[in-house]
């Protein structure tokens, strides 16, 4: 049990186990019948994938013989509501289980208990007998996927959903359109969307059918069309939405352009309303995103944000004409926001606690922008009930933590531009009513449909657990690596594979050169991809601003929605697993030494001529040196130089950092 994430409110140990054989019979009982026999079908097919196992579901009269009984207490409504009832209670013995919840979405919750318990020893297959009690502390607990950068298909946000599903997540937000891109088919204006440079977009009845199979997950999908800035995409493709005589070219670049909707146009309200229509026929959930965030200073003509906070405020009429409650980006703060409008907070904890005293329901995402590529340690270390002064200490562990270091300064002023935390004023009693709960956001500037799983799992848990428990019941759990090891692999089963997706990667960089895929393999797991925004604030807002981190290599990436992302540093995962094995089993290193030789000897010799090797030929000679080192630890020594080594290695290279620097440097000073 000591491996559940997230980990459950009240778990008791019991005695013995309940077998899970040929024989295992599943049942479902109570309200909602053929809805529950669904939910069992999903469990079985996961149960059979994971075990191999083919056990039975049982026809509906058949409880009292059953192993395994699922019982919902009540109807549940097709959609799940903002404040969905998700508690659970499940039970094991070595007689059977039961899973018993008020409402279908408290079944599903503790279905991905059950898939997490099951586990194998010599025996075979069974679940230790236990007893669960639990619920969300608390309601939003969503991934935003942004579709609009990068295309992401429909069948990967499936197997996504499911995913989500077995973390407890339950709002899928879908950021579905900004400059590169529009990916909502339109009926009325179907330029929009005909418009993208890549070609893709949802049909009304993709984004149906994945409504549907989320809502069957208890996972709410809020739509979100980015409006008035972000929106090159509908200008270039409808110029009469902007301020008269500009007319934007297709934007492929980052970072915010200069353009925005006119927002004193009829016209503009007028295609938004038709919008909204359309999308609340294909998105039933209550809440509508509107974006609003980073208008260009220049777009308009006059002060940004009363023009800005006049047009939120016909926004807010169209919306509560559709019946929809606005949810915006926290650029959206004004006195005159609609009373019910939720912000999201995305640039520092202070917009929330300001949201929340002034009355907004809040959700926070600031902390866990993933594509920041933060561990999930560091995501762990945030909670949107935190007081400012245990939120200066998260900073500070981000700040502070050695893979930080080379954007430490891009970080810095990043934090400085939002205000200061020490001087701020939380939100009282307002928070706890108020705070709604986070959201974590997978930016897609450096994403495809190849890398998403690896730069979403498994930490996407570790944020999952802040939402889901309390932070009291953690106390008992394992590590955090361990759970997210062993739930890394529970996700192959929904068909969630970031390893597989990796291997894909390392051959075409390798040139289906084995040996060379096998020996890049080994680098990349002792390096870690540069953080924060150190591949795209320089290039995106101009050096002038923000300085290029540290490279090895020529500098000038200037990165487009058309810039391949096939290079190591697509693939490389976001924490090192050598790094991390060099501190639990220093025992290991010479081992590992080992392996980095032939692995620097492969690549160097082999990776010459290969275009997407050349790069880390650097990274690949240096874990050479850093084998060396490590085989004079084992033997006692620590070698002159030693020092001015990892100093040089810890210098990215590519946009990858040696991770492994900073377990040798602790090696180091220990044995020194
Ligand atoms: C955002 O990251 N611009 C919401």
């Amino acid at each position: 049990m000591r491996e559940l994430i997230p980990v459950p409110r009240i778990c008791e140990s019991g005695t013995g186990r309940l077998a899970i054989s040929a024989h295992t019979t599943i049942a479902v009982e109570g309200a909602e019948p053929h809805r529950l026999r669904d939910a069992a079908a999903i469990m079985r097919r996961v149960i059979v994938r994971l075990t191999g196992i083919p056990l039975a579901l049982q026809p509906a009269a058949d409880v009292s013989a059953a192993d395994i009984v699922l019982s919902c207490g009540a109807p549940t409504p097709e959609l799940p509501p903002l404040d969905m009832e998700e508690g659970y209670e499940l039970s094991v013995t070595p007689a059977g289980a039961t899973i018993t919840a008020d409402t279908l979405f408290g079944v599903a919750r503790g279905l991905a208990t059950f898939v997490q318990l099951v586990t194998q020893d010599a025996e075979g297959w069974y679940l230790p007998a236990c007893r669960v009690e639990d619920a969300p502390r608390l309601a939003w607990r969503g991934l935003l996927l942004d579709v609009a950068r990068h295309w992401i298909p429909a069948n990967l946000i499936h197997l996504t959903l499911e995913a989500l599903a077995l973390a407890k997540l339950n709002v899928l937000h879908l950021h579905l359109t900004d400059d590169q891109a529009f990916r909502f088919e339109s009926h009325r204006h179907p330029g929009l969307h005909e418009n993208n440079a890549d070609g893709f977009w949802f049909t009304q009845d993709e984004l149906r059918a994945i409504v549907e199979h989320a809502a069957a997950l208890g996972i709410r999908v809020v739509p979100e069309l980015d409006v008035p800035g972000h929106t090159t995409s509908w200008l270039v493709a409808m110029p009469e939405l902007g301020v008269a005589g500009v007319a934007p070219e297709p934007r492929r670049r980052f970072g915010i352009a200069d353009c925005a909707l006119d927002p004193a146009s009829d016209r503009v309200l007028e295609v938004i309303d038709d919008l909204v229509g359309e999308l609340t026929h294909v998105f039933p959930d209550p809440c509508l995103h509107i974006g609003g965030d980073e208008v260009a200073e220049s777009a308009w003509d006059g002060d940004r944000t009363s023009l800005q906070a006049d047009f939120n405020l016909k926004l807010g009429e169209i919306l509560a004409a559709h019946g929809r409650r606005m949810v915006g980006w926290d650029e959206i703060l004004h006195p005159d926001l609609p009373a019910d409008t939720i912000v999201q907070s995305w640039r520092s904890p202070l917009s929330m606690w300001e949201a929340a005293r002034a009355g907004h329901d809040v959700v926070l995402s600031h902390p866990w922008y993933l594509d920041h590529l933060y561990p999930a340690r560091l995501l762990h270390a945030y909670d949107p009930l935190a007081s400012p002064v245990e939120f200066e200490t998260a900073n500070s562990l981000v700040l502070d933590d050695p893979g930080t270091a080379p954007v430490a300064h891009l970080v810095r002023g990043w934090q400085g531009l939002f205000g200061n935390l020490t001087a701020a004023e939380p939100a009282g009693e307002a928070g706890t009513t108020h705070i709604l709960g986070g959201e974590a956001c997978m930016w897609a500037e450096h994403v495809t449909e190849e890398n998403l799983s690896q730069r979403l799992w498994p930490r996407l848990a570790a944020f999952a657990e802040v939402l889901w428990s309390e932070p009291e019941s953690r106390a008992g759990a394992l590590d955090l690596s361990r759970r997210l090891d062993r739930f890394g692999s529970r996700l192959r089963i929904v068909g969630v594979d970031p390893v597989a997706d990796r291997s894909v990667m390392l051959a075409r960089i390798a040139d289906d050169d084995d040996d060379l895929a096998d020996a890049l393999r080994i680098l990349g797991d002792a390096c870690e991809p540069i953080r924060f925004y150190g591949r795209l604030l320089p290039s995106a807002l101009g050096a002038a601003t923000f300085t290029q981190p540290p490279d090895r290599n020529p500098p000038g990436f200037q990165y487009t929605a058309d810039t391949p992302l096939n290079r190591m540093v697509d693939c490389t995962p976001v924490e090192s697993s050598t790094a991390r094995s060099l501190r639990s089993d220093p025992a290991d290193a010479v081992g590992i030494a080992h392996a980095w030789k032939a692995a620097a000897r492969t690549i160097t010799s082999r990776g010459a001529g290969v275009a997407l090797v050349e790069e880390v030929i650097p990274l690949a000679t240096d874990i050479g040196r850093l084998a060396g080192l490590l085989e004079e630890l084992a033997r006692g020594r620590v070698p002159a130089g030693a020092q001015s080594l990892l100093d040089a290695a810890a210098v990215p290279c590519a946009e990858l950092r040696l991770a492994v620097v900073d377990p040798i440097r602790e090696l180091v000073t220990e044995a020194g």
